[in-house]
């Protein structure tokens, strides 16, 4: 089987190129926006095109405008990036017969729910970002049955640094730590996904959308503090363990309006493959054991 992975510099597309590349009998191949600019929808469907990859052969998107802020400046280019491109390349990917896997956002929910969202849950987008992520996944499931929109929540891992890792990195300058306390939702670990989305490369595993995260709630500061407390476990010198409660709508600098509650619900991806995402607080833990600032 082969396996294209779009996005392969960034946190979830590097963490799945690493892990994927042992797996047997499957040739990765890790592609970048060098390679692939989705920025321009048809040059990325011709670039993708050039690649010999057909009926049996899986093409992941982990390649999207993730600067949630930076879609609201420039909405024609998230637009193009996280919702005409894909569109494209799932139609090209439907073409050949390959299934196409898509990562999508917890942000395509307005976060009113006082529980986590199932996949039969109505989107209703805040931001850009949330918005063109909507459209993609909605361009991709059209395109074909065979194809898979995977949402995700608040990405970490040992790849590229994340918000667990920047509030490290300041408590080891920084005796004060502060993060929002009125947002709530699941971290996901990059080395879980791995294994997580391999179940995708399985095609008895139907098409459609998919929710996926660790397990458990937690709002921005339980989660940095958490982070905090087992830096210090593993003899990371943190001056701190203990963060400040902010408020949402005290973050002035934000730009997009951001969706308070997104858990999401993660029992059709249990039902269908077996697999129980562990809680994010185990993911945490053993991502501090082998840190590097
Ligand atoms: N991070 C989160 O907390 C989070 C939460 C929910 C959902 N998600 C979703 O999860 C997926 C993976 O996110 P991530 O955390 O791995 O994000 P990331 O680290 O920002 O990676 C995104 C990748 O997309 C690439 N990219 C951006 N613009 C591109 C373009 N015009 N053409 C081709 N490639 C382009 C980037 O390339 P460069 O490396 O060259 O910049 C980067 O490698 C995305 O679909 C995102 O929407 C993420």
């Amino acid at each position: 089987m082969k396996i294209l992975i779009l996005g392969s510099n960034g946190r979830l597309g590097s963490a799945l190129a690493r892990r994927w590349k042992v797996l047997p009998d499957v040739e990765v191949l890790a592609l970048t926006r060098a390679d692939i600019d989705l920025s321009d929808p048809v040059l990325a469907e011709a670039r993708l095109a050039s690649h010999e990859f057909g009926v049996g052969d899986v093409v992941v998107n982990c390649a999207a405008a993730t600067d949630v802020d930076g879609c609201e400046k420039d909405r024609e280019g998230a637009a193009r990036i996280n919702a005409e491109s894909p569109g494209r390349l799932a139609r090209l990917c439907a073409a050949r017969g390959a299934r196409l896997i898509h990562i999508g956002t917890d942000y395509v929910f307005d976060g009113s729910l006082d529980r986590p969202y199932t996949e039969e849950e109505d989107p209703k987008p805040l931001s850009h970002y949330g918005l063109t992520k909507l459209e993609g996944d909605r361009e991709v499931l059209a395109a074909s049955p065979l194809h898979c929109v995977v949402r995700v929540s608040w990405v970490f891992g040992p790849d590229k640094q994340s918000f667990v890792d920047a509030i490290v990195k300041r408590a080891l300058t920084s005796p004060e730590a502060a993060a929002v306390h009125d947002k709530t939702s699941a971290p996901c670990y990059t080395e879980d996904m791995a294994v997580w989305l391999a179940e995708f490369l399985k095609l008895t595993v139907p098409g459609g959308v998919y929710h996926l995260c660790n397990s458990g709630t937690c709002s921005w500061r339980d989660y940095g503090e958490y982070a905090l407390e087992c830096a210090k476990k593993n003899g990371i010198p943190v001056l701190t363990t203990s963060v400040a409660p902010l408020k949402l709508s005290d973050m002035r600098a934000f730009i997009a309006v951001r969706p308070p509650h997104t858990t999401l619900d993660t029992s059709k991806f249990q039902r269908v493959t077996g697999i129980a995402p562990r809680p994010w607080k185990e993911a945490v833990a053993e991502y501090f054991t082998t840190w590097e600032a």
